[in-house]
């Protein structure tokens, strides 16, 4: 396994530009499977995920090239097989599910993989499919999925999930007559999908609100698109400028989605000021202050900054407690933190801190994407050099980390 080595410690400053949104463009992506023709998607992020959709969605007939951040995906003839060993390397493989039994009315599909933060089975984007008219069965440990003509009705999800919410908008895309799909997913993510939905000529409304309604078509067409940026990078690099206490400029981000961690942000003692598309943070290495927080469904405090805020609170004053209500196994960072001098008391749904002086550089692994990603913050402050084992799981979701990093200043890199 590769490893990430960072020193600590050093002032950063200057601006970083986020990428699109790792959490939208998958889903884009699945969703042309819906159309014919040839597709253009901008501001697609370089990274592992898209890697590794290219290659899946390859299999079942598209022609995708990528370079540069534009991604061209020319979508006709497709196979309804979705077993190849790259659909258990990511959860979001799933999100082809519904499109495929749209078009095709059968789909053979491995379980998705993903980050190991806890249970994530797909209940809820089969149940709710097969109140749409599809029948699953399980054949040699892979989903059947059949569909010989998809029905609109009234879905009330039993939880606001993001993939099932996704994966019904695109179903219904093609099925006769209205769906609606109460207590639906608000992400902002969700909205992407429902303006190229519309935009390859679906009738698509309601989504980012708790009722969606999708009034089906026969068919769907090319278009074009440019990803939203990534507010989880995003609200990475900005912890990690609340953490260094320094000045940092992070460019082309939707402030509007980084709402609840702003709010936050400021019971801590952190400084910024926020723009549309812009935030700076000038900390000025004044003490932060620790608080409290519950993650939960958008636009709660986002479950996928949880473990780069828990890195911030180990050094703020006083005491803070994480309260994680999205997934049953998200602490796995906070062991690491612990090895690098954090006060954390872990019980299965949160973990109590107090503040520490100082961090120290040591050897850590990173068990999941965003796990990873808090250790690097962490260590950007810890005194010493910290070496990250399993920086695989960071490159499914960040562009060029570590060079941004050492664009503002810090020592990052891999050996
Ligand atoms: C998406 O995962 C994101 N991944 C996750 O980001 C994110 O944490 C999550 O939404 C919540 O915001 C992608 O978009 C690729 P869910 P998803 O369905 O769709 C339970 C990252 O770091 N659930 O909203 O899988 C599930 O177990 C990743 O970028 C069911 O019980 O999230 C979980 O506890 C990590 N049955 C909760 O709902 C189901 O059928 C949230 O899952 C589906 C989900």
């Amino acid at each position: 396994m590769q490893k990430l080595l960072v020193e600590g410690g050093l002032r950063l400053g200057g601006r970083v530009e986020i990428a699109g949104a790792k959490n939208a463009v998958l889903k884009l992506m699945a969703a042309t499977l819906l159309g014919k023709g040839t597709f253009q998607i901008r501001n697609v992020p370089m990274i592992k995920d898209v890697f590794t959709m290219q290659g899946m969605l390859s299999s079942l007939g598209p022609k995708i090239s990528l370079a540069n951040n534009v991604m061209e995906i020319k979508v006709d003839e497709l196979s309804g097989d979705a077993t190849s060993k790259l659909v258990q390397q990511m959860r979001a493989s799933i999100q082809v599910l519904g499109p495929l039994l749209a078009r095709l009315g059968k789909v053979t599909i491995s379980l998705p993989g993903g980050c190991a933060i806890g249970d994530r089975p797909i209940d809820l984007h089969l149940d709710n499919l097969e109140k749409l008219g599809a029948r699953f069965f399980y054949d040699n440990g892979y989903i059947v999925g059949e569909a010989t003509q998809l029905v609109g009705t009234e879905l009330v999800l039993s939880y606001p999930s993001v993939g099932a919410t996704e994966n019904l908008m695109m179903a219904a895309c093609l099925a006769e007559g209205t769906t609606i799909i109460r207590r639906a997913a608000k992400e902002p993510e969700i909205v992407d999908l429902q303006n190229f939905l519309n935009k390859m000529g679906a009738r698509v409304v309601g989504a980012g609100t708790e009722t969606i309604r999708i009034d089906g078509v026969k068919s769907l067409h090319e278009t074009e698109f440019s990803v939203s940026p990534d507010r989880i990078e995003a609200g990475t690099f900005v912890i990690a400028g609340a953490i260094t206490g320094d000045e940092i400029e992070i460019e082309n981000v939707e402030s509007k989605h980084l709402e609840s961690l702003l709010v936050v942000l400021k019971n801590c003692n952190v400084h910024f000021t926020v723009e549309k598309k812009r935030i700076v943070i000038h900390q000025r290495r004044k003490p932060l202050t620790g608080t409290n927080i519950v993650t939960g469904p958008y636009p709660a405090f986002p479950t996928d900054l949880q473990p780069q805020f828990t890195a911030l609170m180990t050094v703020a004053k006083g005491n803070s407690e994480i309260k994680e209500t999205v997934y049953n196994n998200r602490f796995q960072h906070a062991i690491e933190l612990q090895k690098m001098g954090a006060n954390i008391t872990l019980n299965s749904s949160s973990a109590r801190i107090t503040g520490v002086e100082k961090l120290v550089g040591t050897s850590v692994t990173a068990a999941d994407l965003r796990g990873g990603a808090a250790l690097v913050v962490a260590a950007l402050v810890a005194d010493g050099i910290t070496e990250i084992s399993g920086v695989e799981h960071i490159d499914r979701g960040y562009e060029n980390f570590e060079h941004k990093l050492n664009a503002l200043g810090a020592k990052v890199w891999r050996q």
